[in-house]
């Protein structure tokens, strides 16, 4: 715990993932566009076809616009958000990959040289040395990517890196090549989405329709390439991290979500790129992008979800904290490690072990979960938070921190009873008291469902179970809520039959 915190009311997942998915968007189609540049400029030549060629120069400055520009910018905006969101993660990338990220720069370099030399040299530069420079910025921003794609990659499937720490088996990692077939795919639809909102802008005469058709290919036969590799990369994903996912909304929404997108895409542009190209208004080819980034931000944020609770699996977690000093961590304190204290044990603690994934009050709300509850509770949970629903990074504390953390989190609750703050008595209160005290542990019918032993016993045997529910697990917080909830509860669980709950 070498870094300061960056404390802010900002939800950072989201934060984080808005500038990634902007930046793919846009460095996948650098890639895809470059290819699409020199494959059409070549055959425009051959055939001397000069409507074509103006038509590539439009599209040319559009390109240089977005990726030198908007591209360039929003990468630098990348590492400036993960460095201050993970710090230890971007150390640990840097680390491994030193030389990985400098011949990375070096192509986009390259890439960007090229890309300016492409823009201006239409009329200063001879046909055949136009395209060179062409081939040598695609070639350039494709390496970039073959470069880039085994650092991401890494950090799903880090592979025998584990064990060996070389950087050939991190970088060339399970998911390398799935990954790579996948976002070529990507960047020869997005160029194909691109050129696509470009061309809608020609008036509808034959010049359009051919143009058209001919983008609508680029995304077609792009889109092809991305469907089967994308269940090829799902194959390789770890079935412990497949699994983790299997109760999590947001995994399953994203890959379904994925599949959505690409079935509006596929419609979109065979009924408006092939069948009716004059109709490709801004309106559809917007419509044909907003699929498109669809399909993409959903299977980045499947990446990114899958991967929890870990950045770098099985080496960081989520949190910033490294899985090999956890040991020192619960033994020693987290405090006694962290290098840049407040002097509020409480709120470090808070920063430190929840706040990458959680605010208070907000985004994905922490004390909501907590309102009505007790020290001895909360502490119990955060002690065994890593068995609550969330796949989240087990307590990297001693239970005095975890007491200190408790405090500070139930001073910020809402402290009347169960009954008060959400108006409920009888059964109502007992599911409450259930939904608050084990279900975010024991969902029935769903995640670790205990109902097998839970339900159909009588009213002593639930006494007893409460009575001795400190015993049961060490992740397991006893039952501390009042006299008045318990008994709800107890009348609850004796209203749900074995098997039927809800
Ligand atoms: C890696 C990210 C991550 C970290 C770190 C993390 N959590 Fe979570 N937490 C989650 C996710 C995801 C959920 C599930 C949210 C959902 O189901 O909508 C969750 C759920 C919870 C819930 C249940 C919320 C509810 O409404 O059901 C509580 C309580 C909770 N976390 C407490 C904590 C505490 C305390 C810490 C710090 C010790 C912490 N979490 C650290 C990701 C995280
Ligand atoms: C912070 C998480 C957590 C909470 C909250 C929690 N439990 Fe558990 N519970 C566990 C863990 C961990 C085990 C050990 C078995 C396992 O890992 O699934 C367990 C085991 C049990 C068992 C043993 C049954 C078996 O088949 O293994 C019962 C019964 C049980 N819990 C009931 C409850 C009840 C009732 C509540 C609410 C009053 C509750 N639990 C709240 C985490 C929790």
């Amino acid at each position: 715990m070498n870094y300061p915190f960056w404390d802010t009311q900002l939800p950072y997942g989201p934060l984080m993932g808005l500038i990634a998915v902007v930046h793919v968007f846009v460095s996948h189609f650098a890639i895809g566009g470059g290819l699409y540049l020199v494959i059409a400029e070549t055959a425009a030549r051959r055939a001397e076809d000069q409507a074509r060629l103006a038509f590539l120069r439009t599209l040319s400055k559009f390109f240089l616009l977005t990726t030198v520009v908007f591209g360039a910018l929003t990468g630098v905006a990348i590492w400036f958000i993960i460095g201050l969101l993970n710090p230890t993660a971007t150390e640990a990338l840097i680390h491994n990959f030193v030389w990985g990220w400098a011949i990375e720069w070096t192509f986009f370099l390259v890439e960007i040289a090229a890309a300016i030399v492409y823009f201006y040299g239409w009329e200063r530069l001879s046909a055949r040395d136009h395209l060179r420079i062409g081939w040598i910025y695609f070639a350039a921003a494709w390496l970039s990517l073959a470069v880039i794609n085994g650092i991401l990659t890494f950090m799903l499937t880090p592979g025998n890196w584990l064990a060996s720490g070389d950087f050939w088996d991190g970088f060339l990692n399970p998911t390398y090549w799935a990954s790579l077939v996948l976002r070529t795919g990507v960047c020869v639809l997005l160029a194909g989405t691109y050129a696509l909102l470009v061309a809608s802008r020609l008036p509808a005469d034959r010049f359009k329709t051919s143009v058209v058709r001919y983008n609508a290919l680029w995304a077609l036969g792009g889109l092809l390439v991305t469907l089967p590799s994308f269940f090829w990369y799902f194959r390789i994903i770890p079935a412990a991290n497949l699994q983790a996912a299997t109760f999590m909304v947001y995994p399953l929404w994203s890959v379904h979500g994925s599949l959505l997108f690409a079935a509006a895409l596929a419609f979109l542009v065979l009924v408006f790129g092939c069948l009716l190209p004059r109709r490709m208004h801004l309106s559809v080819a917007l419509l044909i992008m907003l699929s498109a980034l669809g399909w993409f931000a959903s299977f980045e944020w499947f990446r990114e979800s899958v991967r929890k609770p870990f950045a770098i699996t099985g080496y960081l977690y989520a949190n910033g904290l490294e899985v090999s000093r956890m040991d020192a961590y619960r033994k020693d304190g987290l405090l006694a490690h962290t290098t840049f204290r407040t002097g509020d044990d409480g709120a470090d603690l808070f920063r430190h072990t929840c706040r990458s994934c959680h605010t208070l009050r907000g985004y994905r709300p922490l004390l909501a979960a907590l309102d009505g509850t007790d020290p001895a509770f909360i502490a119990g949970t955060i002690r065994g938070i890593h068995k609550l629903k969330g796949n989240m990074p087990p307590f990297p504390g001693t239970a005095a921190e975890a007491g200190a953390l408790a405090d500070f989190l139930h001073r910020r609750t809402d402290r009347r009873p169960l009954a008060e703050i959400y108006r409920l008595e009888g059964t109502a209160l007992g599911r409450k008291v259930y939904e608050v005290r084990c279900g975010r542990c024991h969902e029935f019918g769903g995640f670790n469902d205990k109902a097998e032993s839970i339900l159909g016993l009588t009213e002593k045997d639930y006494d007893d179970l409460l009575k001795n529910s400190g015993e049961i697990a060490e992740e397991m917080p006893a039952f501390s809520g009042s006299p008045a909830e318990k008994e709800a509860l107890i009348q609850y669980l004796l209203s749900q039959k074995p098997g039927g709950a809800k």
